[in-house]
C-alpha cells in the first residue's frame, strides 16, 4: 500500500461493517469488491465474526496484515446477527457506516451513491431496496419470496413509514443517529433496521435506492425459521409499548406452550393410570414441561447465549430448580389471595402466575443465562 493510499485511509469517512458466520470463502472477495467500488473513499472494513469454525476471522486477519484498512472484531459464545452489527458500528470513529453481508449478494456498486446521499441530501440513513422498481430478489425460492413479501408486509404496518424493503439487511446509516438510540435497540435476531426504525424518537429522514440481489456465491444462508419467531415477538413488543422486555415476552409465550405440555401430559397419564395416578402425575407433566421449557428459551429467547454440552446440564438443573420455586409460590400467593383476602379464583390464579412467571425469567435470566 502506497503512502497515498493510506494517507486516503486515515481517518476513515465510511465503515463497512460485515457480520460474518462461516463466511471463509466469501471474506477475500467482498474485500476486493469493497475496495474497488470505494475507491478515492477514506474507508474501513471491519468484519464481524461469531467465532465461525470454519475459521473466517482468521482469513480476515490474513487480509489485514496487507491491508490495515480492514479489520476483525472476533465474538467468542456469542451469536446474533443484529448484535454483531451494532457492536461493529460502534467500533469505529468513521461519521458513515454501512452494514451488508459477506456472501456477495449485496450490490457493493450502490456505496458510492449511498454515500452520496448521505453526505449532501441531508439524509439519516440510505436503504438499498430489492423491492423499488429496478431492484430485484435474484433466484429465491417461491416460498422465501412469500415469507420476504408477507414479513415486509407486516413491518410496513408496523413501523407507519413508507418502506418498500424493512427486512433490508444492506444500509448505510450517519453514526451521530446510531448512537443516538443506540441504547434503545434491542440488539437482538436480525432486523437489525426494524430495530432501527422503531427505536428513534423523530421519524428517520431516509431514502431507498433499488439493487439486485444477486445468488449466494458461496454456502447457504443462516436465517431459519427462528425469523418468524422473532418477528411474532416484535410485533408483540410493539403492542404492549417497549417497556416490557422482549426477552420476557419470549420467555411468557414459552411458558403459555408449557400449560399446554403439562396438562397434556398430565392428561396421557390419568388416561393409562386413571385417577389415582395424579400426583405422580402432576409432577411428572411438571417436569416434562419444565424441561421442554429450557430447550424452547435456550433456541430461542436465549439464542444469543444458547447453551451447548455440559453446560447444558447445570443449565437445565438451575432451570427446574428455579421454577420448581416459581411453581411454589405460584400456587402458594394464589392460595393465600384467595383463602385470606377472598379475591375471586380468577385474580388469585392470575396473581401466582404473574408472580411465579416473574421470578422465573429474573432468576433463570442471572443464574441459567448468565452473560
Ligand atoms: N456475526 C454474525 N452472527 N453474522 C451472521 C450471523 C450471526 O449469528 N448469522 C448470519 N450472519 C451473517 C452472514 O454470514 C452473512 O454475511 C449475513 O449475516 C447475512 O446472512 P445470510 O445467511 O446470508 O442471510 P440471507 O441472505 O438469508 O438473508 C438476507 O436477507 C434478509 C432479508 O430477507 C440478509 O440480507 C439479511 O440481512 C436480510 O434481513
Ligand atoms: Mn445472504
Amino acid at each position: 500500500m502506497s503512502v497515498h493510499t493510506l494517507h486516503l485511509a486515515y481517518p476513515p469517512e465510511l465503515a463497512i461493517i460485515i457480520p460474518t458466520y462461516q463466511e471463509a470463502e466469501s471474506v477475500a472477495e467482498i474485500a476486493k469488491w469493497v475496495a474497488a467500488a470505494l475507491d478515492g473513499v477514506a474507508w474501513e472494513l471491519i468484519f464481524v465474526d461469531d467465532d465461525s469454525p470454519d475459521g473466517t476471522a482468521e482469513r480476515v486477519r490474513a487480509l489485514a496484515r496487507r491491508d490495515p484498512r480492514i479489520r476483525v472484531l472476533q465474538r467468542i459464545g456469542r451469536r446474533g446477527l443484529a448484535s454483531a452489527c451494532i457492536e461493529g458500528m460502534l467500533a469505529t470513529s468513521a461519521p458513515y457506516l454501512a452494514v451488508m453481508d459477506a456472501d456477495l449478494q449485496h450490490d457493493a456498486q450502490l456505496l458510492p451513491q449511498m454515500l452520496h446521499s448521505l453526505r449532501h441530501e441531508g439524509l439519516d440513513l440510505v436503504i438499498g431496496s430489492r423491492y423499488l422498481p429496478g431492484g430485484d430478489l435474484g433466484n429465491w425460492d417461491r416460498r422465501r419470496r412469500r415469507m420476504s413479501r408477507l414479513a415486509t408486509r407486516i413491518a410496513q404496518i408496523m413501523l407507519h413509514a413508507e418502506l418498500t424493503d424493512p427486512m433490508s439487511g444492506f444500509f448505510m446509516i450517519r453514526a451521530e443517529v446510531l448512537h443516538r438510540v443506540v441504547r434503545r435497540l434491542s440488539g437482538l435476531g436480525f432486523k437489525i433496521l426494524l430495530d432501527l426504525f422503531s427505536a428513534a424518537d423523530a421519524p428517520l429522514r431516509f431514502r431507498e435506492l433499488p439493487y439486485r440481489f444477486r445468488a449466494r456465491q458461496q454456502g447457504e444462508s443462516k436465517l431459519d425459521n427462528a425469523v418468524l419467531w422473532e418477528f411474532l415477538l416484535m410485533l408483540i413488543q410493539k403492542l404492549t409499548g417497549a417497556w416490557v422486555p422482549i426477552r420476557f415476552i419470549a420467555f411468557s409465550l414459552i411458558g403459555g406452550i408449557g400449560v399446554v405440555v403439562h396438562l397434556a401430559v398430565l392428561w396421557s397419564i390419568l388416561e393409562l393410570f386413571g385417577l389415582p395416578a395424579f400426583a405422580a402425575g402432576q409432577a411428572t407433566a411438571a417436569l416434562v414441561a419444565m424441561t421442554s421449557n429450557f430447550f424452547l428459551n435456550n433456541l430461542l429467547t436465549y439464542r444469543d447465549l444458547r447453551l451447548r454440552g455440559r453446560a447444558l446440564i447445570r443449565g437445565w438443573l438451575s432451570f427446574v430448580f428455579a421454577c420448581s420455586i416459581g411453581a411454589l409460590a405460584n400456587v402458594g400467593i394464589a392460595n393465600y389471595l384467595f383463602q385470606e383476602t377472598r379475591s375471586g379464583w380468577v385474580l388469585s390464579a392470575l396473581a401466582g402466575i404473574l408472580v411465579g412467571a416473574v421470578w422465573n425469567y429474573a432468576v433463570t435470566a442471572v443464574y441459567t443465562w448468565r452473560r
